[in-house]
């Protein structure tokens, strides 16, 4: 299981390369038990994907925040996109970036890659026998800035939020809030959940009186510790991993 990591400032994490592709990446956090990492990945214009197709064995999940990305050569991600694939897909004939891009990525476990040589079909497909049945559907790519926000609860009705995906065996979900500028006020994540989080937008203060700058980053494991949003002069927007069984 991750740690407790109360704060992250993402200014404090330095760039490593990826494997000698020029992709660069910080890393927030990685799971020892099963090497599962969340990184915020940088691809330089021009950057072309070395792989070729391939799946991996655990899941990959991944928000794009600027910039493009060419997917398997047909399909063209841009801010916004989100995707999840389920360990087994077969993805990546051919990945690239003409103006370079940002990324959230994160892993089920240590970069695994296994090239499928010739494809069966050019779209995105399940490689037999190998995919994982994980309780999340497989997103190939979902805008969501185009999804409306909701409310993220009755009683929270003035942060809006949007789900990007749902693991519908055990409720774990990824999803976005965002909190209006000028927030004062007590807004409490259920400590029943693990919750993990990036700020991608804005800043936001915690009762504890930790500051949540840009792309700054935690990991609180369910019972660890209370976590109260209390001030946001600037607004937020925050990606956020919640699980009630982790
Ligand atoms: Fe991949």
């Amino acid at each position: 299981m991750r740690p407790l990591i109360k704060h992250i400032s993402a200014s404090r994490l330095v760039w490593e390369e990826i494997l000698s592709t020029g992709a660069m990446r910080k890393v927030y956090s990685i799971d020892p038990d099963t090497g599962s990492d969340t990184s915020f990945v940088k691809l330089p214009a021009g950057w072309q994907g070395p792989a070729g197709a391939h799946y991996h064995s655990d899941y990959e999940e991944a928000l794009v925040l600027d910039g493009d990305v060419d997917l398997n050569g047909d399909d063209l991600l841009v801010s916004g996109s989100y995707l999840y694939r389920p360990g087994g897909i077969v993805h990546g004939w051919v990945d690239r970036s003409t103006g370079g891009s940002e990324i959230i990525i994160k892993m089920g476990m240590e970069t695994d890659l296994v090239s499928v040589g010739r494809p069966l079909f050019s779209e995105e497909y399940d490689y037999p026998g190998k995919r994982v049945v994980d309780g999340r559907p497989h997103i190939s790519h979902l805008k969501t800035l185009e999804l409306t926000w909701s409310s993220y609860s009755n009683i929270f009705n003035n942060i809006g939020k949007k789900v990007l995906s749902t693991n519908s065996d055990n409720g774990s979900q990824t999803y976005l809030i965002k909190i209006p500028v000028g927030f004062v006020g007590d807004f409490r994540l259920d400590s029943n959940h693990t919750h993990e989080w990036i700020v991608l937008e804005g800043s936001m203060v915690l009762a504890d009186g930790s500051v949540f700058e840009l792309m700054d980053y935690s990991h609180r494991p369910k019972q660890t510790v209370v976590t109260n949003i209390v001030t946001s002069l600037a607004g937020a927007k925050v990606l956020i991993w919640s699980n009630p069984t982790s």
